[in-house]
């Protein structure tokens, strides 16, 4: 059984005729139509690996988050200098990182404005893959998740193609086919330095017989114009996230048609999404919003709204610790403790999520399978 052939199944297929058009026709309009999906069970997606247990985008947390069952693994995607993806979360590396302590790189560290907001590190593009090579993975959050951070300097920062390579083997190995959940980070800012992120991307799926309909990837973004872009380019699944309400996606804000994400959530919106992606992966609270004192909320129409349009709904960010869930779902005072994950997992199932992104997916798998269990048995009882 296969992450694309069981998990999600695509029965209202494109006419091939049309896919082919649209792989040529790069610069006419999207003729990409929305497919027709039957989810077999929610998809849990590693977040950055399994990156409540180790240090995110290694292949040490991408390995831990397969052997837990995970379907996809996420690796977010920036640019090195010489124009390598490699996974991190974002291109300013000093957070996950050990090259503040490398005095080598001293003279790299700079201050750069990134999506209109000016940071001062060192960043990938302006280290040769050689050079991002010596470095070594720390943990984020390592107040929070010591420990991971009893792993830090173990790992390198991967590539993507070391990332496809690990999925491959473990598929095999494991006799599963697991997904790869490709995010571009900073699109617009890596266009404008000449390291677009779109072709080697495409270059690279294709090069591993990942660029098909039905091959086991999605890729993402927060951006608008790359999807439209890549949905011209490759026929994988896209998947539009939808950042905080308020926020608006930067490409927006180049081109000077500042839409907030709010905005892109609305039906009609969603509808011109579906003519170039194929799911959204919205902020949690866009399906259930949390009330003023912090307790889990009733679900909105965004579910029904975006499987109206015949969008996937794939939602971030569901992790372990107190600090992160609702607080009708904390047990205890201790924030860092993890608490009734498997609860508030079950609510977002309950509310018709079709995957959901998981820092923990050994509980998210849990709680996915359990979920699955019970309604099949409820289904079976009501027949
Ligand atoms: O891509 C889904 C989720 O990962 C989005 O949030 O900031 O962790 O990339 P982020
Ligand atoms: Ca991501």
């Amino acid at each position: 059984m296969t992450a694309a052939s069981v998990m999600v199944a695509l029965v209202g297929a494109v006419p091939s005729a049309v896919l082919a058009e649209a792989a040529q026709a790069e610069t006419r309009p999207v003729v990409r139509k929305a497919p027709r999906w039957t989810v077999v069970q929610p998809l849990v997606i590693a977040h950055r690996g399994a990156s409540g247990y180790r240090p995110e985008h290694t292949l040490a947390a991408y390995r831990l988050a397969i052997q837990m069952g995970a379907d996809y693994v996420e690796p977010d995607l920036v640019s090195t200098k010489d124009g390598f993806l490699v996974a991190r979360h974002e291109n300013e590396i000093s957070g996950t990182t050990d090259v503040a302590s490398r005095p080598e790189f001293a003279a790299l560290r700079t201050m750069k404005v990134i999506d209109g907001v000016a940071l001062t590190g060192w960043f990938t593009e302006d280290f040769t893959l050689a050079q991002l090579k010596t470095l070594r993975a720390v943990e984020r959050i390592p107040l929070l998740r010591p420990g991971n951070a009893a792993y830090d300097g173990q790992f390198e920062v991967p590539t993507l193609q070391e990332v496809i390579d690990l999925v491959r083997f473990e598929s095999r190995r494991t006799k599963r086919t697991i997904g790869i959940y490709p995010e571009t980070k900073h699109p617009t800012y890596f266009d404008s330095v000449g390291l677009s992120l779109e072709e080697p991307l495409v270059r690279t799926l294709r090069r591993n017989g990942l660029a098909g309909r039905h091959a086991p990837v999605f890729v993402q973004s927060f951006e608008t114009t790359n999807l439209r872009e890549l949905s011209r380019m490759i026929q994988v699944p896209l998947v539009q996230l939808l950042g905080q309400p308020m926020q608006v996606p930067y490409d927006l804000v180049a081109a000077g048609m500042p839409r907030t994400y709010s905005q892109l959530a609305t039906p009609v919106d969603l509808a011109e999404i579906a003519t170039y992606a194929d799911g959204v992966g919205p902020e949690k609270s866009y399906v259930l919003p949390r009330n003023p004192d912090g307790s889990l909320g009733e679900p909105t129409s965004f579910v029904d709204d975006a499987h109206e349009a015949d969008l996937l709904v794939h939602a971030y960010t569901f992790r372990a610790e107190n600090v992160f869930l609702p607080t009708d779902y904390r047990i205890g005072t201790d924030l860092t403790a993890c608490g009734d994950y498997a609860g508030e997992v079950t609510a977002y199932l309950e509310s018709g999520l079709d995957g959901l992104f998981a820092d923990h997916p050994d509980l998210a798998v849990a709680a996915r399978d359990a979920f699955v269990a019970a309604t099949e048995s409820g289904e079976r009882a009501a027949s």
